[in-house]
């Protein structure tokens, strides 16, 4: 083991994943980087040892977390962008980012975490979405998805703080990893929300295109991981501090209709 530890870090094949990764292996982890297919990695991340995961397989996620041993920093990174008109979701659609985006990255968690309780060390980072505090129509699979592992990790930090293991949350805004090109999207023909949903899309890539780079994610994911005692929420990007404060300070509705806006929507 190194010094600072041994370090798991999921979807570390591309974007956000592949930066935490790197800025690990600076940092002086050991790291593991999981991919669905280790052997196929474009740009491999020096210092990193790829492990198979399919998240969306019980067997996979076991044998990944066998295959890496005892870790004491996971980063549950991997994740599906999914949008759609809230009706036109195909169920199976949304059952498989639940899967992904929650309960592969939860039961993952599950199988780590006694090791960091017994070994009194340890961190969890859950890399969530600003969107699951700013919630955005036409995404609320992904909003649903990404404020349930919230929850997750919200209710979960105090059954470990006691035992010097730290669960936290890191919500990026809008970064520049190509994720648009990845989104999975389900617009039925025809739709009545076609018009809606497109100028959203349009406003919602282009702000991923203009967004902040995933090393300035990863600095902030380091630091959550670094701090004595890791904050319950992190947020990242898409002038974050700015938009928290004013989420105080203004309505429910008023901050609904500033999420609306920056995306075209009334
Ligand atoms: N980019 C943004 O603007 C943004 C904003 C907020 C939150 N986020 C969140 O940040 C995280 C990373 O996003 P990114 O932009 O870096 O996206 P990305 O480049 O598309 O990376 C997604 C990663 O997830 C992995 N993955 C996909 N399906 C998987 C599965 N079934 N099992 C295991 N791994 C799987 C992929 O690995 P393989 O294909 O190699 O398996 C890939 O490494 C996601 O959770 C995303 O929701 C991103």
């Amino acid at each position: 083991m190194s010094a600072r530890g041994t370090a798991l870090v999921t979807g570390a094949s591309s974007g956000i994943g592949a930066a935490v990764a790197a800025a690990l292996v600076a940092r002086g982890y050991k790291v593991y980087g999981t991919s669905r297919n280790p052997e196929k990695v474009n740009a491999p991340v020096r210092g990193v040892t790829y492990l198979a995961l399919d998240l969306s397989d019980e067997a996979s996620i076991e044998a990944c977390a066998a295959a890496a041993g005892d870790v004491d920093v996971l980063i549950n990174n991997a994740g599906e962008s999914q949008s759609g008109p809230f009706e036109e979701l195909p169920m199976d659609a949304v059952r498989r980012l639940f899967q992904l985006n929650v309960f592969g990255a939860v039961r993952l968690s599950q199988l780590l975490l006694p090791g960091m309780r017994e070994r009194r060390r340890g961190r969890v980072v859950m890399v969530g979405s600003m969107l699951a505090s700013f919630p955005l129509a036409y995404r609320s699979s992904y909003v649903a998805s990404k404020a349930a592992i919230k929850g997750f990790a919200l209710a979960a930090r105090r059954e470990y703080a006691p035992y010097g293991v730290g669960i936290t949350t890191v919500e990026p805004g809008s970064i520049a990893t190509g994720i648009s090109e990845r989104r999975t999207q389900y617009v039925a023909d025809g739709s009545p929300f076609r018009a809606a949903y497109d100028t959203m899309l349009a406003a919602l890539n282009r702000n991923e295109a203009n967004g902040i780079s995933a090393e300035k994610v990863a600095a902030k994911v380091v630091s959550a991981v670094e701090a004595g005692r890791p904050r319950p929420l992190y947020a990242v990007g898409s002038n974050a501090p700015v938009v928290f404060a004013l989420r105080r300070v203004l309505s429910r509705g008023a901050a609904e209709r500033m999420v609306a806006r920056r995306h075209g929507l009334r």
